[in-house]
This record gives C-alpha cells, sequence and structure tokens, in this order.
C-alpha cells in the first residue's frame, strides 16, 4: 500500500514513520524545505524516544521519503493523512487554514480514489469541510475522480508515541463508505495484533471522540488538583487519597497524580476548542470551564509555596528548577507550567538557574535572554548556592537524587516538589523543609549549611 502524510510535525513524523515501520510505502510531506532537507538527513525537528532509529532505518530501507512536492507524493496512493497544525485563534478556536489549503493541493493532484484522511485534531465538522473543498477542487479541473474523508484522531503521547502507535489501545475511525472502511482496516491491520479494537463510526463521532478523551483526562487531573488543595487545608495526605480511590476498578489508578497542572500541545488547546464549539452551538460546558480555571490556578502553586517559605520576600533570591518541559522524555515547552513560575519568580526579583534533560535549547528559545536566568549543565550544579529547590518536572533521574550532596550545595535545605516525586518524612529526618501538592509540608528551621 501508499500512503502521502502531510505536515511533518509531532503527528505526521511519527505516523509517517511507523507506517513504514510495517512496510508501508509512506511519503512524508512539508511545505518547509529546511525541515525536509533535515529529514532526508535523519535530522529530526522534534525529540522522541526511539523516533530517530526508525527514520533511519526506513529511509535506508526506501520505505520513507520526504519531499515537499505534494503533487507528486500524491500519485497512486490509497490514502492521505493530513496532518498539518491547527494554532489556536485569539478567540481558541482551531485556525483551519492549513488543513482546508492541503485538502484543496490534495483535489487539485489526485488521479485515483483516495481516503483523505484528517489526522490533525479538528473541530467536529471539520471532514465535511475537507470534503467540499476537495470536491471544489476536482470540479475545477473538471474531474470524475472519487474520493472518501475519514477522520481517524491520534492518541499518542509524547515521549511514549512509537510505542502507542505501535501497540493502540485502539483505534478510532470515522468514515462514510465501505471502500474507505476497507482502506483504512488493512492499513491499520498490521497494529492490531495486540487484539486491541479498531473501532468504525461515523465521522462526526470521530471527531468529537478525540475532544471527549482529552477532556475526560484533562478533568481527572484538575479534579485531582483540587482534591490536593483541599487536602493540604484539611490535614489530609493526597497521595494515600489518590491510592484509595485509584484500586476502585471504575475510577482506575491512572492520570489522578495531583500536579502542577497539565500542559502541552493537547489539553489546554483541545479543553479551549471544545468549549469554544459548545459555545458557537448555543451550550456551555460548564465542567470544562471549570477544568480550565483550576488548571490555570495550579500553575501558580508551587510559587505560592516559594513565597510562603520565603515570607513574600524574593528579592535576589536565587531558585533551583530541576525540570522545564511540560513533562518528562520530551523537550516540548508548549503550556508548560515552568514558564508560569519562571515569570512570578522573575516578577518578584528573584534569580533561576534551571536545569532539563533536554529541554534547555527550546526554554531559551521561549524564555528570551534574561540576566536572571540560567542554565545549568547538570542537576547538581543547578543548586549551588540556591535558596531552594523547585522540582518541575518529574524527570526519572531526578527520583533518587543524593540528598546529602544537594544538602551541601543547596544554601537552604529547602525542596518545593511540584510532582511528588520525594517523601516528605524521609527529608524531613534529613533536615529539609518539604512542600509536596496535597501533602503536609514538614518545615525546619531554615537551616544555613555553608
Ligand atoms: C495527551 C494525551 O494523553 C494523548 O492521548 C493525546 O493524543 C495528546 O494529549 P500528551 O500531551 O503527550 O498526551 O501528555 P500526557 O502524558 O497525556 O500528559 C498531559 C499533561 O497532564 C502533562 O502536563 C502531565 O504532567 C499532566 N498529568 C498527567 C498530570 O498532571 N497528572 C496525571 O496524573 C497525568
Amino acid at each position: 500500500m501508499k500512503i502521502a502524510v502531510v505536515g511533518t510535525g509531532y503527528v505526521g513524523l511519527v505516523t509517517g514513520t511507523c507506517f513504514a515501520e510495517v512496510g508501508i510505502d509512506v511519503t512524508c510531506i512539508d511545505v518547509n524545505v529546511k525541515k525536509i532537507e533535515d529529514l532526508k538527513q535523519g535530522i529530526l525537528p522534534i525529540y522522541e524516544p526511539g523516533l530517530e532509529e526508525m527514520v533511519l532505518r526506513n529511509v535506508d530501507k526506501g520505505r520513507l521519503g520526504f519531499s515537499t512536492d505534494l503533487a507528486s507524493a500524491i500519485k497512486g496512493c490509497d490514502a492521505a493523512f493530513i496532518a498539518v497544525g491547527t494554532p489556536p485563534g485569539e478567540d481558541g478556536s482551531a485556525d483551519l487554514k492549513y488543513v482546508l489549503g492541503v485538502a484543496r493541493e490534495i483535489g487539485q493532484h489526485m488521479d485515483d480514489y483516495l481516503v483523505v484522511v484528517t489526522k490533525s485534531t479538528v473541530p467536529v465538522g471539520t471532514a465535511k469541510k475537507v470534503k467540499q473543498a476537495v470536491a471544489e477542487e476536482l470540479e475545477k479541473r473538471g474531474s470524475e475522480l472519487s474520493f472518501d474523508v475519514a477522520s481517524n484522531p491520534e492518541f499518542l503521547k509524547e515521549g511514549a508515541a512509537i510505542d502507542d502507535f505501535l501497540k493502540p489501545d485502539r483505534i478510532v475511525v470515522g468514515v462514510e463508505s465501505e471502500q474507505a472502511e476497507e482502506v483504512m482496516r488493512k492499513l491499520y491491520k498490521p497494529f492490531l495484533m495486540n487484539g486491541h479494537p479498531i473501532i468504525f463510526m461515523d465521522v462526526p463521532s470521530a471527531e468529537m471522540t478525540k475532544y471527549a478523551a482529552n477532556s475526560m483526562l484533562a478533568t481527572k487531573i484538575s479534579f485531582m488538583n483540587d482534591i490536593a488543595n483541599l487536602c493540604e487545608i484539611m490535614g489530609a495526605d493526597v497521595n494515600m487519597v489518590r491510592r484509595g480511590i485509584g484500586s476502585d476498578s471504575r475510577i482506575g489508578n491512572k492520570f489522578i497524580y495531583p500536579g502542577i497542572g497539565y500542559g502541552g500541545s493537547c489539553f489546554p488547546k483541545d479543553v479551549k476548542a471544545l468549549i469554544k464549539t459548545a459555545e458557537e452551538n448555543g451550550y456551555s460546558m460548564q465542567i470544562l470551564k471549570s477544568v480550565e480555571s483550576v488548571n490555570e490556578n495550579q500553575k501558580e502553586v508551587l510559587f505560592n509555596k516559594v513565597m510562603k517559605q520565603f515570607e513574600g520576600n524574593l528579592t535576589g533570591k536565587t531558585f533551583a528548577l530541576w525540570g522545564l518541559s511540560f513533562k518528562p522524555k520530551t523537550d516540548d515547552m508548549r503550556e508548560a507550567p515552568s514558564l508560569v513560575i519562571i515569570e512570578k519568580l522573575l516578577a518578584e526579583g528573584a534569580n533561576v538557574v534551571a536545569y532539563d534533560p533536554v529541554a534547555i535549547k527550546e526554554a531559551q528559545h521561549m524564555i528570551g535572554e534574561n540576566d536572571r536566568v540560567a542554565y545549568a549543565k547538570d542537576e547538581y550544579e543547578a543548586l549551588i548556592d540556591a535558596d531552594a529547590l523547585l522540582v518541575v518536572t518529574e524527570w526519572p533521574e531526578f527520583r533518587s537524587p543524593n540528598f546529602q550532596v544537594m544538602g551541601k550545595l543547596l544554601k537552604n535545605k529547602v525542596i518545593i516538589d511540584g510532582r511528588n516525586i520525594y517523601e516528605a518524612k524521609e527529608l524531613q529526618e534529613m533536615g529539609f523543609a518539604y512542600y509536596g501538592i496535597g501533602v503536609q509540608e514538614v518545615l525546619p528551621v531554615i537551616e544555613t549549611t555553608n
């Protein structure tokens, strides 16, 4: 089989590469010439574990190609996946100009029956617009070619995208014809060896499924963050509460970890977009509005704890940050809580020394030049003479550090842990002041070790 994947961002690149991995002939297309030239040489625009090796292997085998020329790549394809960006417009709704632009180009150049698949997360009703755009272009050409649209949302997690694609929990496909269903079933057959289902449905339901899934997950997180904040006030420990409720199989133990708010490219954008879609259609998503506002507040809880520990005076103080990306195993800084924390610390006159295993370059790009923000070469260097450590992202290498060394490097033995990766009691015994999320803080008097 042969496919084209348009858009070599996160979703497109993973999708194209994984399809090539199972033997399908794939061309990934992008308008960005530099990106395509880089990809041809195995230089990837994003960091995703395992992806680089997989790209190189499939390019080498001749199953994966990169091109800026959609017109040629589309010839003879069974399906074209549209995986270009849908940046949020000023009002929060997804901007479809790239998606529809690609649809038009496909209509101008396709040469046989084709399934045009929307893979980017797009509002309910987009496949219909794609269909219209392709049809209009065919008509302009006087072409009688037939085609179908399909909606095939992705559920990839950054940092685990390849595994998620190769061994999906489920594949959701919205189709309008048996012929399209047949093509999609054939394409995905190699990924269903683990017995997990491919669920066919109508197109609007498939489009809605993506938003409902992400919104439900965001809701779980905001709910737990709300509970965590109340636990702190009431003398409870959210780690215990989480285990207590997670063992109920109706609730489940995943996605109920409190923290400093969800970030990334999906949850914030998708929650906003669904609220907006509802509004445009005369309905108000009450729960999601609260999910969003709880999340905004949660990005500030770490900063509020810093203010509490230092009694509102941060001028001239230095804070070590461990982790910058919105979650571990990615360099993605989009909507990262670290950005809010850094901004608030700087506004109070503090200095920041940050370390992240892979996201420093991205962070520098987003934060820009600032005399009061420095980047350390490893996690321990970041601690030298810092007034406190703030754990922002739960990278595995931060989980079991040498607390003795940390105590010596830090000016004050204070740890403010936004991801609950340490045990309050253990740290108290080692003489640290410790703040977690939804747990009771332990507050030895600030002790100067040097
Ligand atoms: C998410 C969805 O999981 C995926 O299905 C969809 O396709 C895209 O959006 P991703 O953005 O890669 O994937 O991140 P994910 O691992 O789901 O985490 C999202 C955010 O939630 C992170 O900021 C994370 O720190 C936070 N989170 C997650 C919590 O705060 N608590 C949890 O228990 C789980």
